[in-house]
């Protein structure tokens, strides 16, 4: 089912009566990828995705957009979806917007998976990163400013055996509305660091990492791991950045093991 909330387009499988997932996707993606987890997890779990506001089908509006309007949206679904303590679940960018979320109201969620992401804001040169990508989309249009992000979140493997796939994600995201993109852009480079708060995560929490990400490696995640109280911590093999396309049936058999333990 899809709806339109507050300008973001929102889509649930499965029964209102079961344990609600809600997902959060990644940057610069839509909620298309956790297809194969929602696929394995709709028997069982209400399954809520959404494209983040400026993606996809979401409207982009202005473009000012921060980490804080994000997760102003998340509670807003929440709330016109009626989701009673939901397991929250977001990848990298969908997983700054967690953190901040369980900073801001974790007694609203039951259990957090954290997916290829990290707590700490942009340093200088993360934000200069993002401040030429913005410049780039300026001058030369989304489509080589995607190209490029996207490859370098997949492991070279992916890139080489599933090419079609990878091009099909990277002519979807070349179409999105620039000014969303460039607005994530700007809610990203102005994020606050939660690293502070991963102590205060007393829910159970899963944490993870393709082996091979080279924008939040496993080592950026382990130490986030050895943070928070209540955690795990699962490697993805032959998976980078993207561990829900590249890896789906070790990224699945890593989340229902996790949510077995719930039940
Ligand atoms: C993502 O996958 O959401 C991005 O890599 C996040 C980022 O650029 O920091």
């Amino acid at each position: 089912m899809k709806e339109v909330i507050n300008g973001l387009s929102v889509f649930s499988e499965g029964s209102n009566t079961n344990r609600a997932i809600i997902f959060i996707h990644g940057f610069p993606y839509d909620h298309t990828m956790w297809n194969a987890q929602i696929e394995a997890l709709k028997q069982k779990y209400f399954c809520v995705s959404y494209d983040i506001r400026g993606l996809g089908e979401s409207a982009a509006g202005d473009g000012q957009f921060t980490m804080e309007s994000f997760v102003d949206d998340v509670e807003e679904i929440l709330i016109k979806k009626n989701l009673d303590k939901p397991v929250l679940c977001g990848l990298s960018m969908g997983g700054y917007i967690s953190l901040r979320a369980l900073e801001r109201m974790q007694d609203k969620f039951s259990a957090a998976i954290l997916c290829d992401t990290r707590s700490e804001a942009d340093n200088n040169e993360g934000k200069l990163k993002r401040a030429a990508g913005i410049k780039r989309i300026n001058t030369e249009g989304l489509a080589p400013f995607a190209k490029d992000f996207i490859t370098n979140c997949f492991a070279e493997d992916f890139r080489q055996i599933k090419k079609d796939a990878l091009e099909k994600i990277i002519a979807k995201s070349s179409s999105f509305n620039p000014v969303g993109v460039k607005g994530c852009l700007l809610a990203m480079l102005s994020r606050t660091d939660t690293t502070q708060s991963l102590s205060q995560i007393k829910i159970p929490t899963l944490l993870i990492c393709g082996e091979k990400d080279a924008l939040t490696p496993p080592s950026v995640m382990k130490e986030m791991f050895h943070k928070i109280p209540n955690a795990e911590f699962v490697e993805i093999k032959n998976a980078g950045h993207m561990t829900p396309i590249e890896n789906p049936d070790e990224v699945n058999k890593a989340i229902i093991n996790f949510l077995n333990k719930l039940d």
